[in-house]
């Protein structure tokens, strides 16, 4: 059966592991969402929220001034709410927390079977869905109902994409992160893939490239880019094990490389990027996941030998989660709701230095 919305009155302390460590460090969060007053949960549809104004997400490197300066304030105001209201920075973190560490139990499995929404195919429409109603929540902020996110476009290895963009490193501004690496302020080149640990820009150029490929051209299936099954009574507890099995290989591969590239390593679980359970505290979260919820467009769509296939089971389809809009509502969505950026409104500014990974040679 799929994924059904938890019972959010029902919430543990979150608990994150180090990998690795034997016995491992566990650090334990208090992620528990706001429970709405009138305890009502709306149903979305494409009526209740229709794309009134198109978000085109452009590449956070080429953005100017004066959107640097909106989307500075648009996180200024986020972070001013305070720690209750649902549209908070801090709930919007804990969102991701609570739905990665456990917080929250699956509804109708039998036992204790944590909710987790990464290591499958829950991955890429879960955070789909979290961009959509944070970019409004922004934008409703800002008075500004077309504000649109930036994407962190780490896998252009031409024109500046791949380095952290620069808005996000000016420290005493909202879009700043005091836990991040500090050897991975720009000009510092990423790293894809954390094998790669050569110090000849070139070769580290070259090793993103294939890293790009292999996470999501020759990921030919929805199983292996995006994920496999996971339904109610799946249980990945054991997720450090279980994750390289049914993980896609975007996930897996990129998405993972650029999180503990951006996390401190001077913090015991990488904090804040590295680790689920602080990811979503820096705002650079949501720049780096609109990326990758782009890449998932380029794989459906824009790779030679036309389109490729997202998962067609109904457990798929019909998977649950629940998110607060702009106005604080708490809303039922539906993966099969998700499947089309354009019906949400969203799109990405295509650009061309994606043909570079596109057309590798390994
Ligand atoms: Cu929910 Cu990038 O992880």
């Amino acid at each position: 059966a799929p994924i059904r919305v938890p019972d959010l009155s029902r919430c543990d302390l979150a608990v994150d592991e180090s990998v690795g460590d034997t016995p491992p460090l566990t650090l334990r969060f208090n992620c528990c969402l706001p429970l709405p007053s009138a305890s009502r949960i709306l149903d979305f549809s494409f009526d209740k929220y229709p794309p009134i104004r198109q978000h085109v997400r452009r590449p956070a490197h080429t953005a100017k001034e004066d959107y640097i300066a909106k989307y500075n304030k648009a996180y200024q105001l986020m972070r001013a709410l305070p720690d209750s209201d649902p549209r908070s920075l801090k709930v919007q973190a804990d969102i991701h927390c609570a739905f990665c560490n456990g917080a929250y139990m699956q509804a109708g499995a039998d036992g204790n079977v944590p909710l987790q929404v990464h290591f499958s195919w829950l991955f890429l429409p879960w955070h789909r869905w979290f961009l959509y109603f944070h970019e409004r929540i922004l934008g409703n902020l800002l008075g500004d109902p077309g504000f649109s996110l930036l994407y962190w476009n780490w896998d252009d290895q031409v024109n500046g994409g791949n380095m952290m963009p620069e808005m996000f490193a000016r420290n005493g501004t909202a879009l700043y992160d005091a836990k991040r690496n500090p050897d991975h302020l720009p000009p510092a080149i990423v790293r894809l893939s954390p094998a790669n640990n050569s110090t000849d820009t070139s070769v580290v150029v070259n090793e993103n490239l294939n890293a790009m490929y292999q996470s999501v051209v020759t990921a030919s299936t929805a199983e292996l880019f995006a994920g496999g099954a996971y339904r109610t009574g799946s249980d990945l507890t054991n997720s450090s094990v279980i994750s390289a099995t049914l993980g896609g290989s975007v996930e897996n591969g990129v998405h993972n490389g650029i999180h503990y590239w951006t996390g401190n390593p001077a913090e015991q679980l990488l904090q804040d990027m590295g680790t689920f359970s602080t990811a979503s505290r820096d705002p650079i979260f949501y720049a780096h996941h609109s990326n990758v919820d782009r890449l998932w467009d380029v794989w459906r769509f824009k790779l030679p030998g036309g389109p490729r296939k997202d998962h067609s089971d109904p457990d798929f389809l019909d998977t649950e989660f629940l998110f607060y809009d702009e106005n604080a509502n708490l809303v039922k969505v539906k993966v099969s709701d998700a499947l089309d950026n354009a019906k949400l409104g969203v799109s990405y500014k295509t650009v061309r230095a994606d043909d570079l990974w596109i057309n590798y040679s390994p």
